[in-house]
């Protein structure tokens, strides 16, 4: 049985967790941070860093006796230490780095992404790799070929904004608050989703790259007319406002599936997965389930608790890279983007 503490920092949560074994979640801690920067309408990076000193102590110790056990009984410490904000890195990776050290356990540098490619496994019986996995989140939009933990090869991913972005900016467009992804989906409930038809962007045929910007800049002229980046708002009534935000999710939901499917095209692969803060998103849940069902391929969305940014999916991916001896020093550095030594304001 291996015990391993979890810690993330990488943007606005902080968070930590106890997992053994790789998917046997025995706390799952989520400081959130959105009350202190929704008033900004996105993450403000010394805001996130400060926050992140006040609040990692009490996570970790909630995190320990929620699980029920000491800091003795911890075999490990992983923390994420790319890509993502990093100041805000240096938080978990110096906490890390003292517990690994005081306590004369390893240390496991985990990368963020990775992990949320990775959550669609935890709490499962068996591993369901090889997969396709789709990772949509607020810094990243991405399609996966994992064929093992330590196995994870990018096949495709945003050229411009991540699809959490183009929620988050359409969120601002339409005067919700931040994070703008749950309020878009819970008014696009009341919507027509085919109301209004927004752009599919779907770049070349056989390409597995995003792009969200221009459907974000359709929904913005169709609310305030062409050309046109104020003033429309308060022309429109609730009901047309949730058929934008239906029309809106509809179009980047079905680009995601398309493009998932066609991944699986190109690789032959039977098996699906899905990550990220936007898997939180029920209708893209059920849209990805649907079409999978229709394809008899084998489709799992990561657990809500494991989409939005948590660290039961650090520890549980540092599971896999601990049995296969990948510790790190304690020279270890945080890395704004997933390549190495750049820094910069890449979120996770
Ligand atoms: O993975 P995550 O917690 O942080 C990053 O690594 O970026 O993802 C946060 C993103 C935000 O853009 C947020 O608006 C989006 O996930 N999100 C959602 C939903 N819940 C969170 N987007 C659509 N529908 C949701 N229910
Ligand atoms: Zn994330």
């Amino acid at each position: 049985m291996t015990t391993i503490l979890g810690i993330e920092t990488s943007c606005d949560e902080t968070a930590a967790a106890v997992v053994i074994d790789g998917t046997d979640v025995r706390s799952n801690v989520i400081a959130s941070q959105v009350e202190l920067h929704s008033k900004y309408g996105g993450v403000v990076p010394e805001i996130a860093s400060r926050a992140h000193i006040e609040r990692l102590d009490a996570v970790i110790e909630e995190a320990m006796a929620k699980a029920g056990i000491g800091l003795g009984d911890v075999e490990a410490i992983a923390v994420t230490n790319r890509p993502g904000l990093a100041g805000a890195l240096l938080i978990g990776v110096t906490a890390a780095k003292t517990l690994s050290w005081v306590l004369g356990k390893p240390l496991i540098a985990v990368d963020h992404i990775h992990a949320h490619a990775h959550s669609p496994a935890i709490g499962l019986d068996a591993p369901p790799w090889p997969a396709i996995a789709l990772i949509v989140s607020g810094g990243h939009t991405s399609l996966y070929r994992v064929d093992a933990p330590h196995a994870i090869e990018r096949i495709g991913s945003t050229l411009d904004d991540a699809a959490g972005e183009a929620f988050d900016k359409v969120a601002t467009i339409l005067n919700l608050p931040y994070p703008g992804g749950p309020q878009i989906e819970r008014i696009a409930k009341r919507g027509d989703p085919s109301a209004i038809g927004f752009p599919r962007t779907m770049l070349g045929r056989d390409s597995l790259d995003f792009s969200f910007s221009g459907i974000k800049t359709a929904v913005m002229y169709h609310v305030h007319g062409q050309g046109k980046t104020e003033g429309g708002l308060e022309k429109l009534t609730s009901a047309d406002v949730a058929d934008v935000a239906a029309g809106f999710q509809a179009a980047v939901i079905d680009v995601l599936v398309r493009k998932t499917l066609r991944a699986v095209g190109r690789t032959g692969l039977c098996t699906v997965v899905l990550g990220g803060g936007v898997a939180a998103n029920m209708t893209l849940r059920k849209a990805l389930e649907d079409a999978c069902t229709h394809r008899h391929l084998t489709f799992h969305a990561a657990e809500t608790a494991y989409c939005t940014d948590n660290a039961a999916m650090i520890a549980a991916l540092a599971y896999h890279q601990l049995a296969r001896g990948e510790t790190a020093g304690l020279d270890l550095d945080a890395y704004a983007s997933s390549g190495k030594a750049a820094r910069g304001t890449t979120r996770g």
